[in-house]
């Protein structure tokens, strides 16, 4: 189990632990709780500010130890800036820029005064106080699950276990935390299976992690190879053929909506637990790199975990693909002709371009069975996409404006931002093939767009979204709120856009 800090709301007059954080904003006099303190300590929070030049600016902070009170006995100040341009998701930045501050000063627990995050000022002021909390829970992660020596680590940062936020409505904001806790849940559960090392999640471990999904009240079903075969998932199958380890598809559904006929909305994940590159093997510089080329996989399995456990008003159905990539005696060769659910052969002149090969059955599959509202799927897909943007965007591509404009709006409302890169028949023909009805590779130039194009071939008319997060599932940019090495990202933009656009 993932590190994480526990957290409870009490109100404004409850008792502070000993170590307490106030917010400061810039040219403002302290107020409520934290002016009580000062005149109760004969000015010593105002001395202690005005001293050390402390104007409350946001992302900086002053520890004032040696607290003249009974209770207290040390105030960090934290400075916000200006409260009322802050937004949703800054509030959940500065959440987990306190924890980050109270960890690496070693505190084991303490209590935030969320005055400012809590006072209604005419917007909706409820919700803040819990984002500042959700930010604390993000930031709170760790994964330790192989360091066997952690706890008697003496030059490891010291865990922050507690922390009590202390707001205005201490009902509303514990109702408002809850569904953000069950998204914080599901990004700690992709976090996890990104960071888990390939000999321990293979495709058989992945999906038994998605079976525990049943706790939560998913239905979910496990196919094995053999089922694979059945439902003629040849294309998959191929990839996972080099691998000693089998493949496995697992099948989440939350079906939240009032009627269970309401058409889903359909999440596919790509899920290979390590890609070597096959027989066309990758350098070995950086390959441990692909134990998290299930990030796909794992952000839909997070994202299935949050509908179910915030009880989101939606049906939903998660899928994904579990295979490793391995050279072998029995792998794939370049060159071979393979098939694929959707009848449609595939020549495959790469075998490290396997992801398509995954995706391409399970999006066959998914809108023929589910007939869904729409499909977005996420892949670790190409190299290609961090040339072209780098770490702080992952790559989207759609046939519907719509869907995509969601995205995009969700997108910056969470800070798990995507870029639309174009679909278009011109770049089609860079994957016709001779001898079969298409080729894996599309040749040097716009790999992200051809692997895009190959995708597309297995959607017909439901709106659809690919989203390439090979640049941002893991090794992305440490932040305020993301500590870890496989980031978890697209299970609060997707939780997001489901929530502000499709539930009933
Ligand atoms: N999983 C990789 C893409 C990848 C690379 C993800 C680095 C994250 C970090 C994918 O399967 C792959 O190998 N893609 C090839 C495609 C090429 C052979 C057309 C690539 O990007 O080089
Ligand atoms: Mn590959
Ligand atoms: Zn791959």
């Amino acid at each position: 189990m993932p590190q994480t800090v526990e957290i409870a709301f009490q109100g404004l007059k409850a008792r502070a632990q000993s170590t307490a954080v106030i917010l400061v904003e810039p040219n403002k006099k302290l107020a409520g709780w934290a002016k009580k303190l000062d005149k109760a300590t004969g000015g010593q929070i105002n001395r202690a500010l005005s001293s050390a030049d402390f104007k409350g600016k946001a992302r900086t902070s002053l520890d004032i130890p040696g607290i003249d009170d009974e209770q207290i006995g040390r105030v960090v100040a934290v400075g916000v800036g200006d409260v009322d341009e802050l937004e949703e998701k800054d509030w959940v930045m500065l959440g987990g820029m306190i924890a980050g501050q109270l960890s690496s000063r070693r505190v084991r627990s303490a209590s935030v005064i969320a005055e400012c995050a809590s006072v209604d000022t005419g917007k909706k002021m409820a919700p803040n106080a819990a984002a500042l909390a959700f930010g604390a829970q993000l930031r709170c992660y760790a994964f330790e699950a192989y360091k066997a020596d952690a706890k008697n680590d003496e030059s490891r940062p010291a865990v922050l276990e507690q922390i009590s936020f202390h707001v205005g409505d201490e009902k509303q904001t514990t109702a408002d935390y809850g569904a953000l806790d069950a998204v914080g849940q599901g990004v700690a559960l992709a976090r996890d299976l990104v960071n888990e090392p390939a000999n321990r999640l293979g495709p058989i471990e992945f999906a038994d992690r998605c079976a525990a999904l049943a706790e939560v009240g998913c239905e979910v079903e496990i196919w094995d190879a053999e089922k694979c075969e059945e439902e003629r998932f040849h294309s998959l199958l191929a990839v996972a053929q080099g691998s000693a380890r089998p493949a496995r598809v697992a099948i989440m559904r939350w079906n939240g909506a009032k009627s269970k006929r309401t058409k889903p909305v359909c999440f596919i994940g790509k899920g290979v637990v390590f890609d070597t590159g096959g027989i066309s093997i990758k350098p070995a510089g950086g390959m441990e790199d692909m134990k998290g080329d299930m990030g796909g996989a794992a952000c839909v399995t997070g994202l299935m975990h949050t509908l179910a456990a915030r009880r989101a008003p939606v049906n939903a159905v998660g899928l994904v693909g579990l295979v490793e990539n391995m050279p072998s005696d029995r792998a794939m060769r370049p060159g071979d002709v393979i098939d694929s659910r959707a009848g449609k052969t595939i020549e495959v002149l790469n075998t490290d371009a396997e992801g398509r090969l995954v995706l391409a059955d399970l999006l066959a599959y998914a809108e023929e069975t589910y007939n869904p509202k729409f499909m977005v799927n996420l892949a670790t897909l190409t190299g290609a996409i961090m040339v072209a943007l780098g770490r702080e965007y992952a790559g989207m591509f759609s046939n519907d404006d719509g869907l995509s404009g969601d995205l995009s709006d969700a997108g910056f409302a969470t800070g798990e931002r995507v870029w639309r890169l174009p679909l278009d028949k011109g770049y089609d023909k860079l994957i016709d093939s001779k001898v079969a009805d298409m080729k894996n590779i599309g040749g040097r130039l716009g790999g992200s767009i051809t692997a895009a194009q190959f995708l597309q071939r297995f959607v017909t008319d439901t709106p659809w979204a690919h989203l390439d997060i090979a640049g941002v599932a893991f090794d992305s940019p440490k932040s305020e709120i993301n500590p870890s090495w496989g980031s978890g990202w697209g299970v609060r933009l997707l939780d997001r856009m489901v929530q502000d656009k499709y539930e009933s």
